[in-house]
């Protein structure tokens, strides 16, 4: 679909949701609301957005303002949190939390229960990790756009590519906990792959305890990077990995093919295995 196709679809569609949604997958390429300056000139991260709603009252007025947290408290926050109220609000509310003690309002003001939507992948649906939603959804809360999509990728690319959980609580109720590597930000993928990996079944207290940690070993690793951000000193270390970069110059956006809709992952090979490098010469398609 081309912008201005994608323009007409939205409009026809009323697509507030959708856009919102694209924004997400595509980094701000889609237009249909209106960006911020500091999306495109990558301004000081205490620089105030404002998304052009009417009648938002101040509070709606974004980012809201950050202060360098601790991320090892942050994320023993976290992992506490986990077992009252899931891995998203665990996530998204040990990071308000720590910023309302900090900062106070407007954090005091943030209905942080909504985030139990994204446990299990948003109500039981196995998408997204509901830590990264909640980790996501606090970038863009205290970041410019440009800057939580900085975070966002480094923290999926860490995410996808590292062997988690990588936090141990301070009184362990579980020891040996087994670590794997997801190979994808999907609940799904990244609960089933340790399930297979450690030989525990997804109902066994240590599937529990192994999301917990995992929530707050994204938590401690979120944190790190919103300090870097917020001190100037964020360097991204992720960069795509050529394997998928060599998909995408076809089937992404603006090459020959432009069938598909993404512009970073892990790995395509985890969801389309054993495709090699001769796939198009051999396709009856
Ligand atoms: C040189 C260009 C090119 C590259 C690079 C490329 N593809 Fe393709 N791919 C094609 C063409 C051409 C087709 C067949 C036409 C179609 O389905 O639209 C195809 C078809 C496919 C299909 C559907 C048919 C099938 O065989 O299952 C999938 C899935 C796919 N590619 C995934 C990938 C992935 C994953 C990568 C990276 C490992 C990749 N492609 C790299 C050109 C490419
Ligand atoms: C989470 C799983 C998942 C990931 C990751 C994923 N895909 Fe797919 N993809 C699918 C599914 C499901 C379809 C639907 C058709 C199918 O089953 O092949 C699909 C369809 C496609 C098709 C069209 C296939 C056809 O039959 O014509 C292409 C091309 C494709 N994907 C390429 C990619 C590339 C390139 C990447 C990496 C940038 C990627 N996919 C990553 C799940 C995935």
């Amino acid at each position: 679909m081309s912008n201005s196709n994608r323009r007409q679809f939205l409009k026809n569609t009323g697509g507030l949701a959708l856009g919102l949604l694209g924004v997400g997958l595509t980094g701000g390429a889609i237009s249909c609301a209106k960006s911020s300056s500091a999306e495109t000139t990558g301004s000081s991260p205490t620089s105030s957005t404002t998304i052009a709603v009417a009648n938002m009252p101040t509070p709606t007025i974004l980012p809201w303002p950050y202060q360098k947290l601790d991320p090892a408290g942050v994320a023993d926050r976290a992992y506490t949190l986990y077992n009252s109220s899931g891995c998203m609000m665990g996530a998204f509310e040990s990071m308000v939390g720590a910023l309302r003690d900090k900062i106070g309002a407007p954090y005091t003001s943030f209905p942080t229960a909504m985030m139990r939507y994204g446990s299990v992948g948003v109500a039981g649906w196995g998408t997204l990790c509901g830590a990264l939603n909640g980790a996501a959804a606090l970038s863009y809360l205290v970041m410019d756009t440009t800057r939580a999509n900085q975070i966002i990728n480094e923290l999926f690319y860490w995410y996808g590519a590292t062997s988690l959980p990588d936090y141990t609580p301070a009184n362990p109720k579980i020891t040996n906990l087994p670590a794997s590597v997801a190979n994808s930000q999907l609940c799904h993928e990244s609960i089933t792959n340790w399930c297979l990996k450690s030989g525990f079944k997804t109902d066994s207290a240590q599937r529990s305890e192994r999301c917990a940690r995992l929530t707050a070993s994204v938590v401690r690793q979120t944190v790190d990077l919103l300090n870097q951000q917020a001190a100037g000193t964020f360097k991204a270390a992720y960069k795509m990995p050529d394997a998928v970069s060599s998909c995408l110059s076809c089937h992404g956006s603006g090459h020959a093919l432009s069938d598909v809709h993404i512009t970073n992952q892990t790995s395509c090979l985890s969801c389309h295995p054993g495709l090699d490098g001769s796939h198009w010469t051999t396709t009856t398609k």
